[in-house]
């Protein structure tokens, strides 16, 4: 068996080389290289694109895109590639978006000698010198793309421009918003400002020139907070990160999904990454978790998650499966936490609010008697939030003493660190997190003393727990996240999610960190 493993290790090996070599010949070593699905493909004898294209016409009928744009990168010029579509694909008629795809990807093609080689739709070669002095047909795209956006529109030259002078905006702003001598905020009255705006708030039937876009974007700035300020003050975030906000620009222009693996391969990795650093900042050597839109979001994980372990049959079945629940917080503690008692059904009088002390901090006597209060009820205790960092004293839950409690009753041990958490960064800081390695379950936003641009939460599990946010949400959607993939479908993160389409939150953290 070992010795098969091998051989099957070392032919995988061998495709993974071939299959590299010639995409590095098609000019396409990035994208065939991530393509696990592509690996077992064999080039033609002449290193040309046909025998490949004929190979991989089955497996990518659901990847016509790429299918074309590696064809016609492959092609000489836009007649050739048509050609070997049309035989691959045993198509009489390629649809009119088809042969735009291909010709619009022969930019790409691969290229000998300093310049880059161009075949305009006649076939005559033309070279063009590589750099800023490059530019792309982008009439191509018609018939592939709206024609009334960017870059379509105005061509490539409009586009530039356009975000050129976006740029010059923001940097004025950055300027703007770090001097001492402007204003926080100018600030008006809701009625005031609608009539400051009366100008450019509505939505107009017709549409409007990108200069008057340009305006409706300073008037957006001149009346915003800036949050950036030096003066700037919020108890729980406050600054503006400017590595976390590139990152943010660049999340939006790759405007993508968070579900599956296909769609974010390298931003679903970077999750597994930082998320696998934010535990170990915990004390957890590993274990799961995923990014939530908001620290009551990632609480309401934490309650969920709590539940479905002690009453997995709740997911089918809901409140007629569980008994009369209780949970346990301080009055101190966020409201989101009796938020998730309203929103699971459990009703926010299942919530038992804990004394704290003269600091804020939470009384484990008392919890330890409410506990027992709720239980002389008929009640079921199951679930304890202990707090670290309190949204408006900033006092951190005596986290070891309330572990004990929770240990000897043998209930759910949440730690909300959505504030705190960025104190596990610091070794001089730390020490008012001791105990939160004992937790069944952590919140922890980056969005607030990490000081990472809005939003970015996470809630996270320890090692015994992984498979519970699977378990929990899980739905298996068949359109989404199909079992026999080609490739390794745990990466397929969204299924653990109460949402389906989920934001990128993660590409600015990482940055930010990473600086
Ligand atoms: C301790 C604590 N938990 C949870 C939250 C909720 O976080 P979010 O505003 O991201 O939903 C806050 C917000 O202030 C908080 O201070």
């Amino acid at each position: 068996a070992a010795k098969a493993a091998a051989a099957a290790a070392a032919s995988n090996q061998q495709q993974q080389l071939r299959s590299n070599q010639w995409a590095k010949s098609a000019g396409l070593r990035g994208r065939l290289s991530l393509d696990p699905g592509l690996l077992d493909f064999r080039p033609g004898t002449d290193g040309r694109v046909l025998d490949t294209v004929r190979l991989l016409r089955g497996r990518l009928a659901a990847r016509h895109g790429d299918f074309l744009l590696a064809a016609a990168a492959a092609a000489g010029s836009a007649k050739e590639a048509e050609a070997m579509i049309k035989e691959a694909t045993a198509l009489e008629e390629l649809p009119a978006e088809t042969t735009a795809v291909a010709a619009s990807a022969e930019v790409s093609a691969p290229t000998s000698g300093s310049g880059k080689k161009i075949v305009d739709g006649d076939g005559e070669e033309k070279r063009a010198e590589k750099g800023p002095g490059f530019e792309p047909d982008w009439s191509r795209f018609e018939g592939a793309f709206s024609k009334e956006m960017l870059p379509a529109e105005q061509g490539y030259e409009g586009t530039v421009s356009f975000i050129t002078e976006v740029v010059d905006l923001l940097l004025e702003y950055l300027h703007r918003i770090n001097d001492r001598s402007n204003k926080v905020l100018d600030f008006h009255h809701p009625h005031q400002l609608r009539e400051a705006l009366s100008h450019c708030l509505e939505i107009p039937v017709e549409p409007r020139d990108l200069e008057q876009i340009l305006s409706d974007c300073k008037e957006t700035l001149k009346y915003a907070v800036k949050t950036g300020h030096p003066r700037f003050f919020n108890q729980l975030s406050s600054g503006l990160d400017v590595i976390a906000m590139a990152g943010e620009w660049l999340t939006a222009a790759t405007n993508t999904n968070m579900f599956t693996y296909e769609i974010a391969p390298v931003f679903v990795l970077m999750e597994e990454v930082t998320l696998q650093k934010m535990r170990e900042h915990i004390g957890w050597e590993s274990g799961d978790g995923i990014l939530a839109p908001g620290g009551s979001i990632s609480n309401l994980y934490a309650a969920m998650v709590a539940r479905y372990n002690r009453f997995p049959e709740v997911k089918m079945r809901g409140m007629r499966a569980v008994p009369e629940l209780a949970m346990f917080t301080s009055k101190d503690a966020h409201y989101s936490v009796k938020k998730s008692a309203a929103i699971l059904g459990m009703g926010m009088d299942s919530v038992y609010l804990v004394d704290t002390d003269n600091r804020g901090k939470m009384l484990p006597e008392h919890l330890e008697q409410l506990i027992g209060l709720a239980r002389s009820r008929g009640q079921e205790p199951f679930f304890v939030s202990a707090t670290g960092g309190t949204t408006v004293l900033g006092a951190f839950d005596p986290l070891d003493a309330i572990a004990d409690v929770c240990e000897r009753h043998g209930l759910w041990f949440h730690v909300d660190t959505a504030w705190g958490g960025g104190v596990l960064l610091s070794q001089r800081h730390r020490h008012l997190l001791a105990g939160v390695q004992r937790a069944d379950s952590v919140t922890w936003n980056p969005h607030k003393l990490m000081g990472v641009t809005l939003q970015c939460s996470v809630i996270l599990l320890p090692e015994r727990h992984i498979g519970l946010l699977q378990g929990c949400n899980g739905m298996q959607a068949d359109y989404l996240f199909q079992q026999d993939k080609q490739y390794d479908v745990s990466y397929d993160t969204g299924d653990k999610s109460i949402q389906c389409g989920r934001r990128n939150d993660i590409f600015k953290l990482w940055l930010s960190w990473r600086a």
